[in-house]
């Protein structure tokens, strides 16, 4: 298939387009490089060995998307571009609101003024909000978000299930994935956060580095085991084989309209035996300690993943150990992140 990936400059994007190429699909990657460097690109020209065309504009500017999709052979779109901080979403909501859903309203009308069918989109776990029973379950009747970006989320799940019942032949996968880290094993390409990291892996792997001083662990007094959160952390690569399986499920399937994956490993992590395995996987000791609770939280968060591993044939492989050495590898050799 020739796949558009929107975002595809992006930390997930970027090792989807490489599982992309490795299964025998053509790629085409459009972004605005709002949140990535355009130095990924010759990175992954290079591991790939293969040219890697880039659109880069905003895909809110309709008038470029309908263009793209004018000139180009598209057979399918993964789409990844979106702003994804969560502090800064309630500080900017409406920069989040008009992005995220911007950018999906003119990918959709633009896929339907050129009959191309296939979608598959980025959800978060957050859509499962804060009420629900972990692990979390795809077939819950409401979802919400205790945040901006989650409601993009939320809303952009409402949105593509109203088209797909409303535009017969359209299908949507919607991939809920729980929290990515890791890198390719390269090591030349990872997650590259601008500014101070939000999420808890690239923050470890800065004070192995020497780019911060010690992590500040949010809240020691959760009901879990050592009473530090628990997460389900997922390893990016195997994340970007979960959206290549999505395509081939929906090319083998086309009475799908609409369906929703958890993508995670269904193991939750505390806070603290990842700091552990980051230590053994650098060889680094990591400098913490226990905060008062970060604002938002849950005490944990992890997948039911039956769903995937029956109807996509897809399960998470690489460890947790795994998630460390490649963070390690990529983090150390790149401590500023992307050059430029
Ligand atoms: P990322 O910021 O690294 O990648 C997103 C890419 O989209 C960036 O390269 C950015 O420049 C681009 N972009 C943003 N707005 C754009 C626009 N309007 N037009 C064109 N390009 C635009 O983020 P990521 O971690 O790779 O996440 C990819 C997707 O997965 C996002 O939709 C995110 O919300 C979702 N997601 C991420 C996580 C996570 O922890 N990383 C978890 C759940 C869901
Ligand atoms: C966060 C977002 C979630 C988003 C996800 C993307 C919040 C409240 N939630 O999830 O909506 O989908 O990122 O991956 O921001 N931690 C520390 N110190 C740190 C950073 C994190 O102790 O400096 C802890 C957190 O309290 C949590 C765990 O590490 O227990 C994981 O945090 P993080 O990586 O930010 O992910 P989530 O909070 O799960």
């Amino acid at each position: 298939m020739r796949v558009l990936v929107t975002g595809g400059a992006g930390y997930i994007g970027s090792h989807t387009v490489l599982a992309l190429l490795d299964a025998g699909h053509e790629v085409l990657v459009v972004d605005s490089f709002a949140n990535s460097k355009p130095t990924v690109i010759p990175r992954l020209e290079e591991l790939s060995g293969q040219h890697i065309p880039v659109h880069a504009f905003d895909l809110r500017d309709a008038d470029k998307t309908e263009r793209l999709f004018a000139d180009e052979r598209i057979d399918a779109v993964i789409h990844f571009a979106g702003l994804k901080a969560v502090g800064e979403s309630t500080e900017q909501p409406l920069a989040y609101y008009e992005n995220n859903l911007g950018s999906t309203f003119a990918l959709l009308r633009a896929m339907e003024r050129h009959d191309v069918r296939t979608l598959v989109f980025s959800s978060s776990a957050t859509v499962y909000g804060e009420d629900a029973p972990v692990p979390y379950v795809e077939n819950r009747d409401h979802l919400s978000s205790s945040n901006p970006y989650g409601w993009t989320k939320v809303m952009q799940e409402q949105i593509l299930a109203d088209v797909a019942a409303a535009s017969p032949g359209l299908q949507v996968a919607i991939l809920r994935y729980f929290n990515p880290v890791g890198a390719h094993e390269s090591g030349q390409i990872g997650e590259d956060p601008q500014g101070i990291p939000n999420n808890l892996m690239p923050y470890i792997a800065q004070v192995a580095v020497g780019r911060r001083e010690r992590l500040s662990v949010f809240g020691g007094d959760y009901d879990t085991p050592d009473g530090t959160g628990l997460r389900d952390y997922i390893h990016v690569v195997d994340l970007a084989a979960g959206h290549v399986a999505a395509l081939g499920h929906l090319a083998a399937n086309p009475e799908i309209a609409v369906r929703a994956w958890n993508l995670g490993t269904g193991q939750g992590t505390s806070v603290l035996e990842m700091v552990h395995a980051f230590e053994r996987a650098s060889g680094v000791p990591i400098a913490y300690e226990i905060v008062g609770r970060r604002a938002g939280d849950l005490p944990a968060s992890y997948a039911k993943t039956e769903r995937a591993e029956t109807e996509l044939g897809w399960r998470a492989e690489r460890s947790i150990d795994d998630m460390c050495a490649d963070t390690w590898r990529w983090q150390s050799a790149n401590p500023q992140g992307f050059p430029g």
